[in-house]
């Protein structure tokens, strides 16, 4: 659903957080359910919005980016070696494997 096409346009499968999105559709699009039981924790799990002038040392970045960006600042990046793999059992684009490496 976060890729259909009708809703997010042809480019759905990029990652581009800053397209224009039809009203009432949200970036995340349904990543965090809906309605009563939607998640409780979504806010702490990927963060706040960061408008200008928030005070970034104050800001909730979120679980889920600041454990990817810790990643970043350890020299997190694709094994040249050992290419990632799709997941064979499923026709959804999931990665089956992604062999990473650290360091400079
Ligand atoms: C990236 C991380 C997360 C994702 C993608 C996610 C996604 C979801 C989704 C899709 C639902 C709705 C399930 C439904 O419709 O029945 C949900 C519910 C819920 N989530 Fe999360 N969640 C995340 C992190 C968290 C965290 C960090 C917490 C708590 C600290 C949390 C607590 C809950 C709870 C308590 C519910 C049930 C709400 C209810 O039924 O009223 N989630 N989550």
């Amino acid at each position: 659903m976060n890729r259909d096409q009708s809703v997010f346009g042809d480019d759905a499968t990029d990652f581009y957080p800053d397209r224009t999105l039809p009203e009432g559709i949200a970036p995340w699009g349904l990543s965090f359910g809906q309605g009563m039981h939607a998640c409780i924790g979504q806010d702490l799990a990927s963060g706040m919005s960061f408008m200008d002038g928030d005070d970034i040392d104050a800001h909730l970045f979120g679980l889920v980016p600041t454990a990817v960006q810790t990643l970043f600042d350890h020299g997190c990046r694709p094994d040249p070696d050992d290419p990632p793999e799709m997941d064979a059992s499923t026709t959804r684009p999931y990665f089956g494997r992604y062999p990473v490496i650290f360091g400079a």
